[in-house]
């Protein structure tokens, strides 16, 4: 109550001090010229919105009077004109943020809100799909939800034997936990026809290493758990050395691939009749083999000299999933979702606030940040820009894009058709506050902005 009585104090001040100076009294449209003095959006006493004005939402202001019936209706803005880039929408959007805007699912009955806010950081737009997955009354009351993303994630399990051994690891997933298994012999890592060994012929360091005098049904197979995923690919690179090359043997490692680790597919064969000058790069795709217990195995086929070896390194499955999510997340305050993204559920009005299967979309967009300049950051509304961030609808001294537009007048008020621009505009100046990641003058990244466009013959208008 207190810091609404001295903002309506300060207001009253502020009023007097506007009606008093002709800089302050309003300029066209927004006064005589259309019926529309103080009062058309403040209001004095029990009023809605945070500044005092009439009606609650600062865009909901603007929308009474542009609208279809209002006395705007020539420039009406409806909610569904805002833009979804490459979907839908004709205008800039006015309820996003550097944490991009949530969108109520239709049939969603919960009274309960929830916002975005934070500063996206992906690489890439992205949704968040929130789903209400146990009843709640609000922050304290035991809601729980479940969040999945859109943008897939990239998982990776691989070895790049770091070690000579079978568990080495160094992909985004732990894969320490299914190590190589040895078939045919169980000799270990340092023994047999299966080795891992430190060799120039690996790509670098150690590798591992299949051959020898009988090499056939030896086998070394590695899990992998792929179920989440959506796509798989194998990759690794291999190299043979042979005692004599080349030569007439038919001998070889098979490599195969299976989802259960009982029936195997094979991919490909290397008959060890040839050396290679390098390490050979190969890429499968696998996915016609996700499951939980997808393996991938090299097996040796018939007799090969006591020297002959083919060294294979850096076997790597990737596999992408769904991007992230959680699920039976407590609703309560401010939960982290990632990439910058947090989500504040706020209480509704009737119980239980938050409903079984209610969803809520979060639109999160790369590479915006919070305006910086006072005039645009004060402005905000919720952390989202709405009308006002850009517009000032008490004045049209700010120098708007179209370089046509009228001047302000010297003395007295007028200027309408500048558009009422919160800041000068004039070279972008708006525009690039929030969007200062796309004001790049050379084409580094970026298409460049605000380069001089010569008046030559070649020179089209756009
Ligand atoms: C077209 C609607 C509209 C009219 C007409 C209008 N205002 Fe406002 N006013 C707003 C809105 C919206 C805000 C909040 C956003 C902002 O800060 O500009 C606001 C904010 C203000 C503020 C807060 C200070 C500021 O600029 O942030 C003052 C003071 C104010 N108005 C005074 C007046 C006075 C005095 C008049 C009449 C001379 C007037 N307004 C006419 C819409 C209007
Ligand atoms: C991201 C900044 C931004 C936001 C948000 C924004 N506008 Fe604008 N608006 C502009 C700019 C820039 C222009 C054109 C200025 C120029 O050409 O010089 C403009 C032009 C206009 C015009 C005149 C041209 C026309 O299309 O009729 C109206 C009316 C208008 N805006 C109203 C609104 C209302 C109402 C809202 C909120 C519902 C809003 N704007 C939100 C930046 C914005
Ligand atoms: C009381 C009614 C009313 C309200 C509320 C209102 N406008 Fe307007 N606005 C008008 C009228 C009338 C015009 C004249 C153009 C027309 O008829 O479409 C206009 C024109 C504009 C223009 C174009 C000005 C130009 O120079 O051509 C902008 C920009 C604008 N309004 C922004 C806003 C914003 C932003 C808000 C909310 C903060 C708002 N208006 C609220 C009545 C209103
Ligand atoms: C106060 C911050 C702010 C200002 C000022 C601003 N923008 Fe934006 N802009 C945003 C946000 C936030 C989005 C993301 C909208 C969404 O979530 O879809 C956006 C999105 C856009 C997009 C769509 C980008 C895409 O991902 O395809 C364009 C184009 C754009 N703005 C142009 C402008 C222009 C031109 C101006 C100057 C008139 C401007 N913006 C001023 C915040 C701002």
């Amino acid at each position: 109550m207190a810091s609404k009585l001295t903002a309506f104090s300060w207001l009253l001040l502020t009023w007097a001090a506007y009606a008093s100076g002709p800089a302050y009294a309003l300029d066209p449209p927004h006064d005589v010229s259309r019926s529309i003095d103080c009062a058309s959006c403040h209001i004095s006493h029990h009023a809605a919105g945070g500044s005092i004005t009439r009606i609650s939402g600062n865009s909901n202001l603007c929308a009474s009077c542009h609208s279809a019936g209002g006395v705007a209706a020539t420039s009406a803005l409806a909610n569904s004109d805002q833009a979804i880039p490459g979907v839908s929408g004709t205008s800039h959007r006015w309820d996003s943020g550097a944490s991009g805007w949530v969108k109520k699912n239709p049939a969603n009955t919960s009274t309960g809100t929830v916002r975005s806010t934070g500063v996206f950081t992906g690489r890439y737009r992205k949704t968040y799909t929130i789903t209400i997955t146990a009843d709640g009354v609000g922050n304290a009351g035991g809601a729980q939800f479940a969040w999945t993303t859109s943008t897939p994630q990239r998982n990776t399990y691989l070895d790049a034997f770091p070690a000579l051994a079978y568990n080495g690891s160094s992909g985004t997933q732990d894969w320490s936990a299914t190590a190589w298994q040895e078939s045919g012999e169980a000799d270990g890592v340092a023994a047999g026809v299966v080795r891992v060994v430190t060799n120039a012929a690996c790509a670098a360091g150690n590798c591992l290493r299949v051959g020898g005098v009988i090499i056939n049904g030896i086998s070394v197979a590695r899990a992998a758990d792929l179920h989440a995923g959506t796509a798989a690919m194998l990759t690794f690179s291999y190299r043979r050395q042979l005692a004599a090359c080349p030569n007439t043997n038919t001998d070889g490692v098979a490599l195969q691939v299976s989802a259960d680790a009982v029936s195997w597919t094979t991919l490909a064969t290397y008959v060890l009749n040839a050396c290679d000058a390098a390490q050979v790069e190969q890429a499968f795709d696998v996915t016609a083999y996700i499951a939980a217990t997808t393996a991938i195995r090299f097996l040796g086929t018939g007799t090969s000299a006591a020297t002959d070896f083919i060294y294979v390194d850096d076997v790597q499955i990737e596999n992408l999933v769904a991007g992230g999510g959680a699920a039976g997340v407590s609703a309560a305050g401010t939960v982290a979702l990632d990439e910058g993204i947090s989500v504040t559920f706020g209480n509704g009005t009737s119980s239980p606030y938050f409903k079984l299967g209610s969803q809520w979309t979060v639109y999160a967009n790369p590479d915006i940040n919070q305006p910086t300049s006072f005039a645009l950051a004060a402005r905000l509304a919720n952390e989202k820009v709405t009308c006002s961030t850009c517009h000032n609808e008490h004045s049209q001294l700010a120098e708007p894009f179209d370089l046509a537009a009228p001047a302000y007048p010297l003395t007295g008020n007028g200027g309408e058709g500048r558009h009422n621009q919160r800041l000068d505009n004039d070279i972008n100046q708006i525009c690039v506050d929030c969007h200062s990641a796309r004001n790049v003058t050379a084409a580094q990244s970026s298409h460049p902005v605000g380069i001089v466009i010569p008046a030559t013959g070649s020179y089209k208008n756009p």
